[in-house]
């Protein structure tokens, strides 16, 4: 019907107008004024200059003028889906988080799957970590699991986290990205980062080439905490599984696949999820406490160590299906906000270093890339559940306090009143002990950067062995210098000699460099 009344004339340029009528609605400016002529510019005369008061053209120039936003400073290209996350059992001996207190239960979930160092227009299929960030909209407000496809980080430490992306990145010079081209700065970055010895050996193996995003694990990589109703703290890792299970390209694929279709993965994607193949993740837990902690001889706040399996099993929980692609891509995809200080009642977050500085970094971001504080008004970003602030005005300001009150406490009874703080509902931090001196200084219990690297390689199969080596050949061959190259084999050599040997010979690079020093440098080493 719609199309049949959409009358077609030609204009006077020889150009074609679609006109409204029927079920066709008319075109209107952003002020709803209908638009008679959307295609000639008003002029003074036939050939004349452009009237300044065509405020049509001004408005339609205007908005595409500003369409652009900047993109994120890391995880720039995205892609994400909707759907919802189902809980097997109830959870309350070790959260009071409402989502997870029924059998059965459904909250609403939104998913970006993100590549890292790429800037938004670059391929699916870079050798990079994976962002697998989750928007859970419970009940009790919007909680973010802001992970990764790798259970390890670089750096222990936010204070670094600029220097790795920097590194990482397009060299400031040149700007061209350090993708296939040459990769002195990052690999000079990592070969005088010792701690990210361990990452560097998930990062060379086939997980950061997945076959798609549908194939491949997502880490919280922190410890975090789950707090119950009588106020007890656990410590918990989340792991999420894929239902389709793990599958990764090799290099010439990647290569192959990123040259003819570069957007392969989102490609893979949206099909799945528009022909109904809906794909599924179980969330699971490692579930420990402090005390059992402190056995272990690294330590379960350093986000460069994972707790072994076998030691804490990953207790399936519940699943995550998502089941809608987006209706926008820009409104939902570019505009949600993930935080890792997004938590509910019932998470609670621990001392990890990098975790605490993440929660000052993403609000800080999107206060720029969103354009002012207001971004949680955009409907991706907004509860799903009833919310009330005494939050007003700044730039878009969409939802304001109702009433009069817009402070408490108020005289003002009822709703006139407002808002008002709810002990038993609310939100409380676990009532940790902390005490110290004010210092900068690395624990001691930070200091193995080598054994939880060699466990990683050896428990590898061969194949997978090999494909680690071949990468590192590969990609310390693009790096011009030589120094650096041998700085990286030394630290190889503390993870495993075969595997240093095999890339110090597929470098041409003889002798064989000496071990890196794995001794943890003393405070008087480093005023020296
Ligand atoms: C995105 C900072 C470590 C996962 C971002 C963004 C920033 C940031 C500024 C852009 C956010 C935006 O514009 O909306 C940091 C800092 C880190 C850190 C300072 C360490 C100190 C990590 C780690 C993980 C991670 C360890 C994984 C566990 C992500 C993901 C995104 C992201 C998945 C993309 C979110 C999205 O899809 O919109 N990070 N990050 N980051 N980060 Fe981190």
């Amino acid at each position: 019907a719609a199309k049949s009344d959409r009358k077609t004339v030609k204009g006077n340029g020889g150009e074609t107008h679609q006109t409204a009528g029927g079920e066709v609605p008319t075109l209107t400016t952003k002020q709803g004024v209908p638009v008679a002529d959307d295609q000639n510019t008003l002029t003074v005369g036939e050939r004349g200059p452009a009237a300044l008061e065509d405020f049509h053209f001004r408005e339609k120039l205007f908005h595409f003028d500003h369409e652009r936003i900047p993109e994120r400073v890391v995880h720039a290209r995205g892609f994400a889906a909707h759907g919802y996350f189902e809980n097997y059992a109830p959870l309350d001996k070790l959260t009071r988080a409402g989502l997870f207190q029924k059998k059965g239960q459904r909250t609403p979930a939104f998913v970006r799957f993100s590549t890292v160092a790429g800037n938004k227009g670059s391929g699916d299929l870079a050798r990079d970590v994976r962002g697998f960030a989750v928007k859970l909209y419970t009940e009790e407000g919007n909680w973010d699991i802001v992970g990764n496809n790798i259970p390890v980080f670089f750096i222990q430490d936010a204070m670094k986290f600029p220097d790795l992306i920097h590194a990482a990145k397009q060299e400031p010079d040149r700007g061209f990205p350090q993708a296939q081209t040459a990769h002195d700065n990052f690999w000079d970055f990592i070969s005088l980062t010792p701690e990210s010895m361990h990452m560097v050996m998930w990062i060379m193996s086939d997980r950061t080439i997945p076959r798609s995003l549908r194939f491949m694990e997502g880490f919280g990589v922190h410890s975090f905490r789950m707090v119950n109703a009588k106020g007890e703290s656990t410590f918990v890792k989340f792991h999420w599984k894929p239902k389709q299970g793990m599958q990764s390209v090799v290099w010439n694929e990647a290569l192959k696949i990123n040259g003819a279709d570069p957007d392969f993965h989102r490609r893979d994607m949206w099909g799945a999820i528009e022909s109904g193949d809906y794909p599924e993740w179980e969330l699971g837990l490692q579930i420990f406490d402090e005390k059992f902690a402190e056995k272990f001889d690294f330590d379960v706040l350093d986000p460069t160590k994972i707790i072994p399996e076998e030691e804490v099993p990953v207790t399936p929980v519940g699943r995550l299906v998502l089941n809608r692609n987006v209706d926008n891509f820009f409104a939902e995809t570019e505009q949600v906000a993930f935080c890792t200080q997004n938590i509910v009642p019932g998470i609670d977050f621990t001392n990890d270093p990098l975790l605490q500085g993440r929660n000052f970094s993403y609000l800080d971001t999107q206060l720029k890339r969103l354009g002012g504080p207001n971004f949680t008004h955009i409907p991706i970003n907004a509860p799903k559940c009833p919310y009330h602030t005494l939050q007003q005005d700044g730039h878009m300001a969409m939802e304001n306090p109702k009433g009069r009150a817009n402070y408490e406490p108020n005289s003002w009874g009822g709703a006139e009143g407002g808002p008002r703080e709810n002990p038993q509902r609310g939100f409380h931090s676990y009532p940790a002990e902390e005490a110290g001196t004010k210092q900068r200084l690395r624990p001691e219990s930070f200091s193995d950067h080598y054994s939880q690297a060699r466990q990683f390689f050896i428990s590898q199969t061969e194949v997978e062995q090999d494909h680690i080596t071949d990468a590192l050949v590969f990609e310390l061959s693009k790096v011009d210098t030589v120094a650096i190259r041998a700085r990286m084999v030394s630290h190889l050599r503390n993870i495993d000699e075969d595997l240093a040997k095999g890339v110090a010979k597929g470098l041409r690079l003889s002798p064989l460099p000496r071990a890196a020093d794995a001794a943890r440098p003393t405070r008087q080493d480093l005023k020296a």
